[in-house]
Order: C-alpha cells, then sequence, then structure tokens
C-alpha cells in the first residue's frame, strides 16, 4: 500500500482525508514530514473533543459541580517546620528528590520571542531565569553532596532555543547528565465545522497540548524510568516563571514526605483580591482540585467568610510535589482536555484544546496544601508592565534579598534593593556585615528601581 493509501484509509473513518489535498504537490521529504505529523495525531480523540465541547456554551464547569474552598495554614509558623526541613535536607542527600519544569510555554504575553526561561528580566546580573533556578538547584546539590535531576519539558516550539540557551552557558555549570530535556506533545487544531486544519500545503495546525501533558511526556521520553532506576522518589513541579520559587525546597519535601497518605502536595498563597488571575484550590465533588482563573465564576470568586475574607483565597503558584508513584499512574490516566477557540494560523474561531497538569489533583484524591507567603515565594513573570512584571519580579526579589542582608546584620543602604547569587544563600542564611562587604559588587548587587 502506499503511504497515502496508508494514510487515507487512517483519515476517512474520521472525515479528515482533506489533509491530503495537495500531497502531490510535495516534495518526498515535505510528504515524510506531512506522513509523521498525521500519524502523531489520534483523530479518534479530536473528534469526540470536537463533538463534546463544540455542544457546549463554553468550557467552565458544569451547573450541577459543587465546589467548596480548601484552606490552609501557614507552614513557616508551623512547630514542625524545622522537622520537615532536616528530613527533606536528608532526602535530597540520598537522591530521592528531583526537579521538574514545565517550559513549553512561550513568552509571548512579555513581548519575547524565546523561550520564557531564557528571558532576562533585568537584575543587575542580567542572568535569565533558568540561570536563577540553576543555582538555586546547584546549591542545594553542593550542600546535599550530589547532584540532583532535572527534567526539563520543552515544546517542539521551543525545544532547541532552551538547549541552545543551556549550552551556551555551559549549563551554568550542572552537570551535563543530571539534566534531561523532552519536547510536549501537540495537537491538531480543529476549524469550525471539527475539521483538522493545516498551517501550510506540508504542515498540519499543531499545537502544544497543554502543561497537562508533561505526565505522558515525562514517561514517553523516558525520564520517568531515569528518575525511577535513580531511587528518586519526590518529583518538584513547577512552572517556569517564578522569580522567587525555592526549586526543590526541602522543607516542602518533608513536608509531603512526613503525610504518608497523601499522593501530592502544593503551594498556595493567600489571594491578593478576587481578581488576581490564579487558579484557586478547592473541592470539586468534594475532590481536591484547582479551578482556574477563567473558570470560577463571578459569584464563586467573589464569596466571602463571615469575616470578610475571600472564601476561595487559596491561590495556585504552580509548585507542586508528587510522589514517584502517583506520576506513575498518571502515565495511566488521562486527563481531561480544556478547549478554548481562537484565532490562529490566518483563521479565526479556531478550536484548540489543551490539558492542565493540576487535573491531576482529582484523579489522585489526596493532596495537601503548604502554605507560604507571597513576599518571600511568588513573583511571577507574565505580563511586559504593571502587576506580575519584569519590574515587579524584581522589586520584589531585591526587597527580600534586602531583608536577609539586614537581618544577618549587613549595612544596607537606604532606599536601595539588593541581589543575592543562589550561590551564596537560598533562603537567607549564611549572609553576615563580612560577607556583604566582601562579595558587594560581586555576589550581592546593589540597584533600585
Ligand atoms: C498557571 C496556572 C494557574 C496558576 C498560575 C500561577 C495552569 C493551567 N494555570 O497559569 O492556575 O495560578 O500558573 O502562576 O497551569 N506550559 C507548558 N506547555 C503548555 C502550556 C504551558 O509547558 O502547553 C507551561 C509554561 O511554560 C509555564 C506553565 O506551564 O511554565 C504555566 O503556564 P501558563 O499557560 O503561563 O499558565 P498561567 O496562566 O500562568
Amino acid at each position: 500500500m502506499s503511504v497515502y493509501a496508508e494514510l487515507k484509509a487512517m483519515l476517512a473513518p474520521f472525515g479528515q482525508e482533506h489533509l491530503l489535498n495537495g500531497w502531490d504537490t510535495l516534495s518526498p521529504e515535505e510528504q515524510n514530514t506531512l506522513a509523521g505529523e498525521i500519524r502523531s495525531q489520534d483523530f479518534e480523540t479530536l473528534n469526540k473533543l470536537y463533538a463534546e465541547h463544540a455542544g457546549k456554551a463554553s468550557d467552565s464547569h458544569p451547573e450541577n459541580d459543587e465546589f467548596s474552598p480548601m484552606p490552609f495554614s501557614l507552614a513557616e509558623e508551623d512547630p514542625r517546620r524545622e522537622m520537615w526541613e532536616e528530613t527533606g535536607n536528608l532526602l535530597l542527600e540520598k537522591g530521592e528528590a528531583a526537579a521538574f519544569l514545565v517550559a513549553g510555554g512561550q513568552g509571548s504575553r512579555l513581548g519575547f520571542e524565546g523561550p520564557k526561561g531564557a528571558f532576562d528580566i533585568g537584575l543587575p546580573s542580567k542572568k535569565s531565569i533558568f540561570q536563577i533556578q540553576a543555582e538555586r538547584l546547584l546549591y542545594l546539590s553542593s550542600r546535599a553532596g550530589r547532584s540532583i535531576p532535572w527534567c526539563i519539558m520543552t515544546s517542539p516550539l521551543n525545544h532547541e532555543a532552551t538547549l541552545e540557551h543551556f549550552e551556551s552557558h555551559r549549563f551554568f555549570g550542572l552537570e551535563r547528565d543530571s539534566v534531561r530535556f523532552f519536547p510536549q506533545g501537540m495537537i491538531c487544531a480543529l476549524d469550525e465545522n471539527g475539521k483538522a486544519l493545516k498551517s501550510s500545503a506540508g504542515h498540519l495546525a499543531l499545537v502544544p497540548d497543554g502543561n497537562g501533558g508533561c505526565f505522558q511526556a515525562l514517561a514517553r521520553s523516558g525520564s520517568l524510568a531515569w528518575l525511577m532506576e535513580k531511587g528518586v522518589r519526590y518529583v518538584f513541579l513547577y512552572s517556569v516563571d517564578n522569580i522567587l520559587v525555592k526549586v526543590c525546597d526541602p522543607a516542602f519535601i518533608g513536608f509531603l514526605a512526613g503525610d504518608a497518605a497523601s499522593a501530592s502536595a502544593s503551594k498556595a498563597v493567600e489571594k491578593r483580591s478576587a481578581e488576581e488571575k490564579v487558579g484557586v484550590f478547592g473541592y470539586k465533588n468534594k475532590k481536591p482540585a484547582v479551578i482556574e482563573y477563567s473558570d470560577l465564576s463571578a459569584a464563586l470568586r467573589d464569596a466571602k467568610l463571615s469575616g470578610g475574607n475571600l472564601a476561595f483565597a487559596s491561590g495556585n503558584i504552580a509548585v507542586h510535589l508528587f510522589r514517584i508513584e502517583a506520576l506513575k499512574k498518571l502515565e495511566h490516566s488521562p486527563l481531561p482536555w480544556h478547549s478554548a477557540r481562537k484565532s490562529a494560523f490566518g483563521f479565526s474561531n479556531v478550536w484548540k484544546f489543551e490539558q492542565f497538569l493540576f487535573d491531576a489533583f482529582p484523579l489522585l484524591g489526596s493532596m495537601k496544601l503548604f502554605g507560604v507567603l507571597r513576599e518571600k515565594e511568588f513573583a511571577p513573570v507574565k505580563n511586559a508592565e504593571g502587576a506580575d512584571s519584569p519590574k515587579s519580579a524584581r522589586e520584589m526579589l531585591g526587597a527580600l534579598h534586602r531583608e536577609w542582608l539586614s537581618r544577618a546584620g549587613a549595612p544596607v543602604k537606604t532606599g536601595k534593593l539588593y541581589e543575592i547569587s543562589p550561590r551564596l544563600s537560598y533562603a537567607g542564611e549564611g549572609l553576615s556585615k563580612a560577607l556583604f562587604e566582601r562579595e558587594l559588587g560581586k555576589d550581592i548587587l546593589e540597584f533600585e528601581e
């Protein structure tokens, strides 16, 4: 059977044979590429998704879903915090924890073309987001006496550029063998009538399958097996854009390790306002879940407790920790799909489908919240200006590091902000007046906004 006939037989049952229009005008290489893209898609699922979603007015929750809040308490104020930290450090020393970064998104909202992690937010050190995270891992690795495995999910759209950023910076001093990159899956966009779209004669209109594609991508790339072979038991899963992220936070690791009944744990902050664009933790039909900001009805978003505080106030900062058994389970438990209609590939009203990684929580059924303070752990870079921008992130990091220094007795200047290299300190420990005087202008930089 010719390749054309094979593909036609594959597409016909789903009414998608139009994808082969113009086949004869393509070169053999182009035919090969298109054939590969067609074979990568599950058209049965695509048709099902269209049938399910096209019939609904919106992607938000059906009226009969029942939501209730999931409050959190601050880990910092918990008398067990020190114990959690000790346990976490011990687990890092034993090689039982790893980091997993989902970095398949683009920095488009920032107006940046490349991978978001390669963005320099304008700190005096000019470090990229990837470098800041790499150096925090390096610090923990040297303290633990072994390197911490780091899995990085890219997308086919930014995979090469991500690798190139690491290569050109010599992996920021990390051992190359301890970092694994793999692209997430892509899913074909559909037109208004459910027909699969092409972006050009030789290519399908493929879009990343959402950060929820991370569980499949981890397994498919062999990285889950790689982690298991290494004896990893806890995986710190996080988003790329938070400048204050405490990658592989030992206290957080110890917190989950101490609670055998929970499959995962997530960090939460108090929402800044009802309008803040963060998902909230809650129970959906009695199962733990994140309700995305775009899916939260105005009534729930604005609902208040008797004291006046927001009822749904536990904000998702996209910092999670999973037991490895949970990740193994998720390899075989498909997540639901969300849909959006957007202009793309020169068409309007295109159907795009994606998965959200937090939809793993209802499937796993047992999770715990670890409350943290925004000013210490959550400075996202999402917009070019205003809230959650490079400027606001610089201000937050600068103020936090200033606070660390002043607590250590360093003579910080009024009106100045500071950037301390993660080579010196992970969370404010190990600083002193003498160190400040020695490192100012080197690993400690002064700036103002
Ligand atoms: C995300 C959360 C939101 C949370 C907020 C905190 C989701 C769906 N939403 O929102 O609940 O309050 O972070 O900052 O997670 N990514 C991929 N592949 C994709 C799409 C995204 O790897 O196909 C990665 C991005 O590179 C990024 C992360 O997922 O690291 C978050 O993605 P983004 O779409 O920017 O979500 P937010 O709107 O920031």
